[in-house]
């Protein structure tokens, strides 16, 4: 609680008294180093606005950092032409209004949880850490391949021994942003020194291929990065800002519906309500123009939010990295924050909307093509289906 002196008092402390500087600074108390650190909360957003008002200054003694990164696609890549056969549609008028010319989709026996854990062998191996010395694993995907989850299986994959903790978290296209700062609470909380956030899905499952609507905007793919936990001075994570309005979902959702066929009938002849239907989920159901009205106001608002509490200027971002939706998107966004094209990460051109996957792969391929070099500040952003939508200032290396 703040007094007129601008000093901040923990209650739960007590004859605890603290002077908070703008944004994150650092504190010595009693002999060990303490980051003040300035951090988002999760607020329901009527009129999507961001809670400047409500920043709760929480002390920080351990840091994180993005060590590794890594990811895979399918081998099957589907160009728009080759899409133009099954559905009405063209390259021209795909590209244009998208930026999209090809995706990967799964096929055959390919499998979501082989993707991913190809990606995260990827980003272990960069980050020089061996399967045994992960502590949690986070399965961020929409299309998990077991209703349980799949992020046990990765872990199986990965040939951990000593059964490090592995869930889901389901949060379609922000579902990385969310995972990344799950892992930085996780970190910080005490107790968990590495851990493997991925982002996998493959939404071609869930698509309606007759809908040139949504069909043509969608991919496969798996990305992962490794979290480690760092001194509070080397702190990666600068800031961020996160948010969901369930109102939304009537703008973009994949619901469960009940299986038509198995309506059975009682002895009175009426239709029987125990024991339940089988269900299952149907496809992707999007109104396009409402998505992208909603991110090209939300996705701005949310960066600024998180540079406000990082206490960083938008000048500072060396890299603007969304979610990868629609370059219409990415570009009204960076005009929006001024941040020049090439100070923009892109790669929807060759893979699509790939859902929680986009930003640890484009991330991945930015890192190893030596664009993003060690040190420099990256502003990630995911939105997406919920409706959810959340971003994070994060250093690389
Ligand atoms: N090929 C050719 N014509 C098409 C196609 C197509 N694939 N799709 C639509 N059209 C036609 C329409 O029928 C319409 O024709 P009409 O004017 O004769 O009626 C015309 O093109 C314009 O259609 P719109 O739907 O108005 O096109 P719009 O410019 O809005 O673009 C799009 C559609 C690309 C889907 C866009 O709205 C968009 O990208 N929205 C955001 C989607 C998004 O980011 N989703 C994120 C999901 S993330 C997650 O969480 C799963």
């Amino acid at each position: 609680m703040a007094n007129a002196s601008g000093l901040f008092s923990t209650p739960s402390v007590p004859n605890f008294t603290l002077r908070v500087r703008p944004f994150s600074s650092i504190h010595r108390f009693q002999g060990f180093s303490t980051k003040v650190f300035c951090s988002g909360t999760i607020e329901g957003a009527q009129n999507y606005a961001s809670p400047t008002q409500s920043r709760i200054p929480r002390l920080v003694s351990q840091g994180c950092k993005l060590v590794g990164c890594g990811s895979a696609v399918p081998a099957l890549q589907i160009s728009n032409d080759e899409l133009s056969k099954i559905v009405d549609t063209n390259d021209e008028w795909i590209s244009v209004r998208t930026g999209i010319r090809r995706r990967h989709v799964l096929s055959g026996g390919d499998s979501l949880i082989t993707l991913a854990a190809d990606a995260a062998k990827k980003a272990l191996e960069m980050a020089k850490v061996d399967p045994d010395d992960i502590d949690l694993i986070l399965m961020c995907t929409s299309t998990p391949e077991d209703l349980f989850g799949s992020a046990p299986q990765i872990q199986k994959q990965l040939g951990c021994t000593k059964n490090p903790l592995s869930y889901d978290i389901t949060a379609a296209c922000s579902g990385f942003v969310l995972g990344l700062l799950s892992a930085a609470c996780h970190i910080r909380g005490g107790g968990f020194r590495n851990v493997l956030v991925i982002g996998a899905d493959a939404l071609s499952r869930y698509v309606d291929w007759t809908d040139r609507g949504t069909c043509i905007l969608f991919g496969d793919a798996a990305g992962a990065v490794v979290v480690q936990a760092c001194d509070s001075e080397e702190d990666g994570l600068f800031g961020f800002d996160v948010h969901s309005d369930g109102n939304g979902i009537r703008h973009l959702n994949a619901g469960i519906k009940e299986n038509e066929s198995n309506n059975a009938l009682d002895s009175n002849g009426s239709v029987r309500s125990f024991p339940p239907k089988k269900s299952s989920y149907s496809c992707i159901q999007m109104n396009g123009k409402e998505v992208f009205r909603f991110a090209v106001r939300c996705v701005p608002q949310t960066i600024e939010s998180a540079l406000k509490k990082a206490g960083l200027p938008a000048s500072s971002i060396d890299w603007l990295l969304l979610h990868q939706a629609n370059q219409r998107i990415i570009d009204a966004v960076a005009t929006r924050l001024e941040i020049p094209s090439e100070r923009v990460i892109s790669n929807l051109a060759n893979y699509g909307n790939t859902s929680a996957a986009s930003i640890p792969l484009a991330l991945d391929e930015a890192v190893r093509s030596g664009k993003v070099k060690a040190g420099q500040t990256i502003a990630a952003a995911g939105f997406g289906a919920g409706l959810t939508w959340g971003s994070a200032i994060v250093r690389w290396g």
